[in-house]
């Protein structure tokens, strides 16, 4: 299986992102964490930064909102260029809409659930998803341990993408190591967000190594 590798800019420098992005040149979409205050207790930035990494980027972006009223937000960075925008389902207040908009605005639509959102209630909306974030970490914060009880989740997901033959992206988000990603591609996943393992050090070689672990499991 193809596996993507999306460093999050979250670990990243904030002062400068522009060198930031030319050591992660290697992996497949750079991961954009917007960050409200309201539906996570941190603050990131918004659409004028996110635009100027549009820019910036060799790589597309994959934004990942994690704010209260995606409704109103999230069509924002699929005008933007965003090449996906993922929002919480716990935040939404009509999810199918929210999706069907984006698409329509040529973006992938994400659907991301937190470590303790059950995802059975979503299982018939998946249709309406190009991609499904298994939070692997409570959201908020980068540098936080792998939580291995969101497996379950995942294998859920799985197997019902091999049920429906879906082309559906199934991602997870936090504390993504050498280690830890070979247990979520076990359980799944197929696209792995990693920020501290990516940006500590030499970021095309822990790109390689992460690459190289997920697709050996
Ligand atoms: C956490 C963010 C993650 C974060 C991951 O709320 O959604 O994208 O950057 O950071 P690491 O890989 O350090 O856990
Ligand atoms: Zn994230």
């Amino acid at each position: 299986m193809s596996v993507r590798i999306n460093p999050s800019i979250l670990a990243a420098d904030f002062a400068n992102f522009e060198r930031e992005l030319g050591r992660i040149a290697t992996a497949d979409l750079v991961h954009v964490d917007i960050m409200d205050n309201h539906f996570v207790p941190n603050l990131t930035f918004g659409t004028t930064m996110t635009e100027r990494l549009q820019q910036l980027s060799t790589i597309p972006l994959d934004v990942h909102l994690m704010i209260d009223d995606p409704d109103r937000w999230a069509p924002d960075y699929a005008e933007l260029g965003a090449y996906s925008v993922t929002f919480h389902a716990e935040a939404a207040r009509d999810a199918p809409a929210l999706a069907r908009q984006l698409r329509s605005m040529g973006a992938r639509a994400g659907l991301a659930l937190k470590p303790g959102t059950p995802v059975e209630p979503y299982l018939d909306l998946l249709p309406e998803f190009d991609q499904i974030l298994v939070m692997t970490v409570e959201p908020g914060f980068g540098g936080q341990s792998f939580m291995p009880e969101t497996m379950p989740k995942l294998r859920v997901l799985r197997e019902a993408v091999a049920r429906s033959g879906q082309d559906l992206w199934l991602q997870v988000d936090g504390g993504i190591t050498e280690d830890t990603i070979v247990i979520a591609a076990e359980a799944g996943a197929d696209t792995f967000v990693a920020g501290s393992s990516v940006f500590r050090g030499e970021p095309a070689d822990n790109i390689a190594a992460l690459r190289a672990a997920a697709e050996g499991h």
